[in-house]
């Protein structure tokens, strides 16, 4: 059923009475839920952007004390900000919300914009997250869509449009921002949020403990488990690639990544496009001007990005001598100092060093 229709304008608008009592009963407590500061919603919304609320507990603790307001995020070295951010994936965020941070600080003058456009307009900021900013710190009746409350409307109304569509989410906005309750925005836009994480969930739905089952249509008619619809998922691309942990007295080999581009200025380890043999590695690794003395281990890693895909051959080599090209740096270093992304932490993290 489409979502203009008279019977979906029905459901939507008794959502609010059946989510806002069930949420104050059922809500997890999470960190970011202590307070509606605008700047602690924002870190939080941004670092829950693709990423799991269990996964961002921890950084997202770790960020405020060290960066506890905009203008200490607008200064914060480059460095300080990508470790903070490291192990979280997709670190333009990083970098948007820094961008973001010096805005305010030079248009605003340090304190958050309060209307929807200009949260809007801030780098990093899509519809989602300015729905969720306004809606949760300045009670605006701004719906936050994302694939949590597609999959809730799908089912709700048993759409079979597919939910990846703009124009889906667009109808599902309009539908939404008709029924936001007044004085309750901030709660419903969390209700829905916790519907879809703790109830209404992708392959589990606990339609027995739902508090929306009297006006859902898949209850009704057993859909739950075909909607909502997706679009064919685009295939990834895979590539091979060579990483080198070079070792000498106890040290790596990292150096610094393009400024632009995939994991743009982390760290690596040396690697190279192809899986090599390690005949071939020992010589490459010559090539980067290092003497290998052995090959100490050979491992295998898969690391997934949005559309690319890694198929990684790590060869452990313990060399002769640090040269001038890399950094090296000790286990303890790579830890505390330098922000090495994912992919490359996974091959110290299999080693145990
Ligand atoms: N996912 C995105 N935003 C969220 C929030 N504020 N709480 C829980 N999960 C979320």
């Amino acid at each position: 059923m489409a979502y203009a229709d008279k019977e979906a304008k029905r459901i939507f608008a008794a959502l609010p009475g059946l989510l806002l009592p069930w949420y104050a009963e059922n809500a997890r407590t999470l960190p970011w839920r202590r307070d509606r500061e605008p700047y602690h919603v924002w870190v939080s919304e941004i670092m829950l952007q693709q990423t799991r609320v269990e996964a961002v507990r921890g950084y997202y603790e770790r960020f405020l004390n060290a960066l506890p307001d905009i203008p200490s995020l607008a200064a914060a070295p480059e460095e300080t900000l990508l470790k903070l951010w490291e192990g979280l994936g997709y670190y333009s965020r990083a970098r948007n919300l820094q961008k973001a941070a010096k805005r305010i600080v030079a248009q605003y003058g340090g304190e958050f914009p309060r209307d929807y456009d200009s949260v809007r307009a801030l780098p990093g900021v899509g519809d989602y997250t300015a729905g969720a900013i306004c809606s949760i710190c300045f009670e605006s009746p701004a719906p936050a869509v994302d694939g949590n409350v597609l999959r809730i409307a799908a089912r709700m109304c048993s759409d079979s449009a597919p939910i990846d569509l703009p124009a889906t989410k667009k109808a599902v906005a309009s539908a939404l921002k008709e029924v936001y309750p007044k004085g309750r925005c901030g709660d419903f836009t969390q209700s829905l949020m916790e519907l879809g994480a703790c109830v209404c969930m992708p392959k589990v739905t606990k339609c027995d403990i739902c508090p929306v089952r009297e006006i859902c249509l898949s209850h009704a008619h057993g859909t739950q488990n075909t909607l909502p619809v997706k679009l064919p998922k685009r295939e990834k691309r895979v590539e091979p690639r060579t990483v080198f942990l070079l070792e000498c007295d106890g040290a790596y080999a990292i150096h610094r990544r393009e400024g632009k581009g995939l994991l743009a200025g982390l760290w690596q380890f040396p690697n190279t496009e192809g899986q090599l043999s390690p005949s071939d590695a020992l010589q490459a690794a010559e090539s980067f001007g290092v003497k290998p003395i052995e090959l100490l281990r050979e491992t295998h890693k898969t690391h997934i990005f949005t559309h690319i895909r890694w198929e990684m051959v790590g060869y452990h080599i313990r060399c002769r001598e640090k040269n001038g090209i890399f950094l090296w740096a000790t286990p303890e270093e790579l830890r505390s100092t330098y922000a090495l992304p994912t992919a490359f932490r996974i091959f110290l993290d299999d080693a145990q060093i």
